[in-house]
């Protein structure tokens, strides 16, 4: 099939690549020229793997090529996947309707037009007139337009698109569902359910999922704040949780929060939307409130290990918003980086992803990035850990604490071992995995929050100097 794909980003270069690979004749066309350049030399402008290797073969045997001009006349199915994110937590639909607005004149008539990206409710509920609108002034007859919305992660886009656990097919319009079978032949690799629905349907069930995601995550991350209080220890509990096959272990990991392109625009965009008409989501504000408090979180606690940060320098490891990407997209670890230059701290940081860094000095004023993640923790008064990149789990942390001015850590994603990390010297802390701090003397020990186990562990703090170092979790069973 002769197939044209706009907008070439990860949802798109994805998209086009699997279908070229698939043996479809593939045209990507993007408006931004810079990246087709850099297509064009083999490149690929960010960083998924695999997409590289997929691209240069399948541009090779002249299954795939890069255009600047929308070519959708001739093709048998034209897909569109422009950006819907405003680059603030938003949505926006300019690049959509300007996009719209030029390629759906030209599509020949009995091509579906394939909708990818993801819309706003709103945007939607119109779209069908919309597309009829812009064919009746050109003089053209209707064409079948459907949503088909993508659930691929970065970092496992290809092995999502190629072995998706579901193909969501929404129609706008299509009459007599030649559309919807010629999107179909597109997936016959694919051996998942094909579900059919109306357009309304397929973008809840995209932002749903979503939606439910975020809100694992951030009920695992409620559920830390209570493991810190109590002083039991998250990791295990969600374990156990996770055997239970009506709750599953996904997403329940506790953690600095969700970050990315789609998670946190998508509940701040429904929520305000919902507000915006009347519906209130008081479930969906609570995950985004909780989202934000993790990130401050970090800061809070490494104000109460380190004490005033003012003159302090902090190392922060980890950019991107996940590891194996170099997107910065809502990372946590901006907020963290300007919330403790806020509070006066020098803050160096370390990425394995070059261009992060890069980026990331360019967003945050002050941060300053190192090529290596020892000279990030030189000198450094505490270290947090924000994104779990293997590079960084594999550290040599007794080296790492040696070099350090104070060997205190942060682990914001729960990802490294505390018996490990305090044997090698550090004061360790994360989230529902040890408690809260004090300082004694020269040491900091930690001891669960909550005020009725509280005052058991005053009781027994008067008996320090006996305690093994920095093990305060078992001061409780002491
Ligand atoms: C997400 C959806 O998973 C995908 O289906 C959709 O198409 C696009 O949005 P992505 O943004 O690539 O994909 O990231 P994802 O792997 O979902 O992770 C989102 C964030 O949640 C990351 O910051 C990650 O670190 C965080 N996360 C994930 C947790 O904090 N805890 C978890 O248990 C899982």
């Amino acid at each position: 099939m002769n197939v044209t794909v706009i907008g070439l980003g990860y949802v798109g270069l994805v998209t086009a690549a699997c279908l070229a690979d698939w043996g479809n004749v593939v045209v990507g066309s993007d408006r931004n020229r810079q990246r087709l350049d850099v297509l064009r030399r083999g490149e690929i402008p960010f960083h998924e793997p695999g997409l590289d290797a997929l691209v240069t073969r399948n541009a090779a045997i002249g299954r795939m090529r890069f255009t600047s001009d929308a070519a959708v006349a001739g093709a048998d199915a034209v897909v569109v996947a422009v950006g819907t994110h405003d680059g603030n937590g938003g949505w926006q639909t300019i690049s959509m309707q300007s996009c719209l607005e030029e390629i759906v004149p030209r599509i020949s008539t009995g091509t579906p037009l394939i909708i990818r990206s993801t819309l706003p409710p709103e945007y939607i509920a119109h779209l069908g007139e919309n597309v009829e609108a812009i064919r009746t002034q050109a003089g053209r007859s209707p064409i079948p337009v459907l949503l088909n919305p993508e659930f691929t992660r970065e970092g496992s886009a290809i092995h999502d698109f190629v072995e998706p656990e579901r193909i969501v097919i929404g129609t706008v319009h299509d009459p007599d569902e030649r559309g919807a079978a010629r999107l179909k032949e597109l997936y016959a690799p694919v051996t998942a359910p094909m579900l059919n629905m109306s357009a309304m349907d397929a973008a809840f069930a995209k932002l749903g999922a979503n939606l439910f995601l975020a809100t694992k995550i951030s009920f695992a991350n409620e559920l830390a704040a209570l493991c810190d209080a109590y002083g039991a220890r998250v990791d295990t509990v969600v374990q156990a949780m996770g055997y239970d096959s009506r709750i599953g272990a996904a997403f329940l990991h506790a953690g600095v929060g969700f970050g990315g392109s789609c998670l946190p625009n998508q509940v701040a965009m429904t929520v305000e939307g919902g507000r915006r008409d009347g519906v209130h989501t008081p479930l969906l504000e609570a995950v985004e409130h909780i989202n934000h408090r993790q990130r401050a979180h970090v800061v809070t606690q490494i104000q109460q290990m380190v004490g005033s940060l003012a003159g302090h320098r902090i190392a922060l490891l980890g950019l991107t918003f996940k590891p194996n990407t170099d997107d910065l997209r809502d990372a946590p670890s901006l907020t963290v980086a300007s919330e403790l230059l806020r509070a006066g701290a020098e803050v160096v940081s370390y990425d394995p992803m070059r261009s992060a860094r890069d980026q990331a000095s360019r967003l945050v004023r002050g941060l300053r990035v190192v090529d290596d993640p020892y000279a990030a923790m030189a000198g450094s008064s505490a270290v947090a850990l924000i994104t779990d990149w293997p590079e960084l789990l594999a550290i040599d942390w007794r080296r790492a604490a040696a070099e350090m001015d104070r060997p205190i850590l942060f682990d914001g994603r729960n990802a490294l071992d505390p018996d490990e990390l305090m044997d090698a010297g550090f004061v360790y802390a994360a989230f529902g995995r040890m408690a809260s701090w004090r300082h004694a003397g020269d040491r900091i020990y930690a001891f669960p929050i909550a005020a009725s186990v509280r005052r058991r562990v005053a009781e027994v703090l008067d008996e320090l100097p006996v305690l093994p170092q920095h093990r305060l979790t078992t001061i409780d069973s002491a």
